[in-house]
């Protein structure tokens, strides 16, 4: 109860410049429910190097992207850029570029101890996941703005690689809840798909994400996660609590 001449919350006027935030609080069991059932999507997903070629709707990819956009982000400033792309011809040069990037890694560029780490995915320089994948989005970082007024400027972003990072988890996570299967796919350097693309000086190519449904064949790894007390440190430890 508002005490008198205290304003209440339907009169209270917030500040210049910002609006109240009152979302919506569930009780611990409403809490656990929401998390079990989030559990149990990403408890799916794997990242999936066989797809079918089934096209994806175009709208869902844009309600994922939506998602993804949403993110927080240094000072606001949403330094990403999502490209969809659907086009068999412009998959098929992409395709031709990665694998000439990837021959040159997995035969010089990446370490013994690298290709060892790797090769219980059983991957090589050969990517027909790109061609095959009915969508890819590739993500792109904007390393800063190109301001006009009052003169040409470079204006600065901010966190860019965990900004872009948050949102790419976003991403995946919407694609995921949507029953689309997805790679996050790193064809290093990956200077080629900004060029192929035509993307501006001040974006560099992040992440290649072929998106789609698995092949009926599609086989993943055997991996195991890492268990709670190996990724979690609780400060005080569980004899204090
Ligand atoms: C930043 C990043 C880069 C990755 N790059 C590649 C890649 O270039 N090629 C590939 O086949 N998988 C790539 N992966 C996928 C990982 O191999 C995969 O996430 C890991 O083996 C765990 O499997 P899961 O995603 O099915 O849980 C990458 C994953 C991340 C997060």
């Amino acid at each position: 109860m508002a005490e008198a001449g205290e304003k209440t919350s339907s009169e209270a006027v917030p500040s210049e410049g910002f609006e109240f935030y009152a979302p919506e609080r569930f009780t611990p069991e409403q809490m656990k429910e929401r998390l079990a059932s989030l559990e149990n999507v990403l408890a799916g997903r794997r990242s999936v190097r066989h797809f079918s070629p089934n096209p994806v709707p175009m709208d869902v990819l844009e309600s994922a992207i939506r998602i993804a956009s949403s993110a927080p982000s240094g000072a606001h400033k949403q330094p990403w850029t999502f490209c969809i792309v659907t086009d068999p011809k412009l998959k098929a040069s992409i395709r031709e570029a990665a694998e000439r990037e990837e021959l040159i890694s997995y035969t010089s560029r990446m370490s013994e101890r690298w290709l060892a780490d790797i090769k219980f995915t059983g991957t090589d320089h050969v990517k027909p996941f790109i061609e095959e994948a009915p969508a890819l989005i590739i993500v792109f970082k904007r390393l800063y703005e190109l301001d006009d007024q009052p003169a040409p400027t470079k204006a600065p972003n901010y966190y860019v690689p965990e900004s872009v990072g948050i949102a790419t988890g976003f991403l995946l996570v919407a694609l995921q809840q949507a029953g689309l299967a997805a790679l996050t796919h790193t064809p290093s350097p990956m200077n080629f798909l900004g060029k192929l693309l035509g993307r501006p000086e001040n974006e560099r190519a992040f992440l290649n994400i072929p998106v789609g449904w698995p092949a009926s064949d599609a086989e993943v790894p055997i991996i195991r996660r890492k268990s709670m007390a190996e990724v979690m440190v609780k400060y005080p430890g569980s004899e204090e609590e």
